[in-house]
């Protein structure tokens, strides 16, 4: 495809959806919430082949909230079977392309024949060294942030840490998302202006990307859009323009 420009060199880190806009889609077009998910997933597809064409190491997509479990039995069913259905014939094509598949999230919510399929792609592409594919499912912001609360206060009530330990890194380490840099761009489809309890301790100098493109048109051209747009921001972290040289990635761990 004509990449109009995009710097491959100054590429985000680690880009970050929030996948929205399906059940709108399908209204639009007289059809059922569920056709809007089938033509979704068709998009995760061209994201994540395009993010690994470019070489961008670190793609997370927003697929299923806790507060998502309150939809119409029917609608999570189906959710739950696309899923499932995804990991099934995507797992040769990551393999093949060396990618690597995590997820984040309460799994223990996930029905039975889900989670078995994905665990068995997470294992099956634990050593693929291309770029990392993390899927937040029965996820939520808080519910990370409560559960890293928890895991801490055990090390603290063991004697393995003390309250004076606790710094930033160490929050960071307990996060679900531990293993990866925090996200450089996070995109969010069909033109809300909220996070949705997605990623919240780690996305404090993330570029935030809102467009009103519903998921299921989020193809190559809006995500190539997304991408120059990113291009376009001065990244400061805080700081002075003039202290600024160019850094688009984040600098050092959580900045
Ligand atoms: C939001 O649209 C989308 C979801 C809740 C689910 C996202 C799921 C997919 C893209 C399909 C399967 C996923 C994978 C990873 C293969 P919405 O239903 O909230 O849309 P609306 O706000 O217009 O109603």
């Amino acid at each position: 495809m004509n990449l109009k420009g995009l710097d491959k060199g100054r590429l985000p880190g680690h880009v970050a959806i929030i996948m929205d806009g399906n059940g709108r889609w399908a209204r639009l077009r007289g059809k059922g919430r569920i056709e809007g998910h089938r033509r979704g997933r068709a998009s995760v597809r061209a994201v994540v082949e395009m993010s690994r064409k470019l070489g961008i190491p670190y793609l997370s997509l927003y697929a299923f909230s806790t507060e998502n479990w309150l939809r119409p039995k029917d609608e999570v069913h189906a959710l739950m079977g696309l899923l499932e259905h995804y990991l099934t014939v995507e797992q040769p094509k990551m393999m093949r392309h060396g990618i690597r598949l995590l997820a984040i999230g309460d799994r223990s919510r996930l029905p039975v024949p889900v989670l078995q399929t994905l665990e068995h792609a997470v294992e099956a592409t634990q050593h693929n060294k291309g770029m990392t594919v993390l899927l937040a499912l029965s996820y939520s912001g808080r519910d990370d942030i409560v559960r890293m609360v928890q895991r801490i206060a055990r090390k603290v009530k063991e004697g393995v840490c003390a309250v004076e330990d606790i710094k930033e890194e160490m929050v960071s380490a307990h996060m679900e998302t531990k293993s990866i840099p925090d996200p450089d761009l996070l995109i969010r489809t069909s033109g809300e202006m909220r996070i949705s309890n997605f990623f919240l301790w780690q996305i404090p100098y993330t570029e935030l990307y809102i467009t009103p493109a519903l998921w299921p048109d989020f193809r190559e051209a809006e995500y190539l859009e997304a991408l120059l747009e990113f291009q376009r921001r001065r990244r400061r972290f805080g700081r002075t323009d003039e202290q600024i040289a160019q850094p688009l990635r984040s600098v050092g761990r959580n900045r």
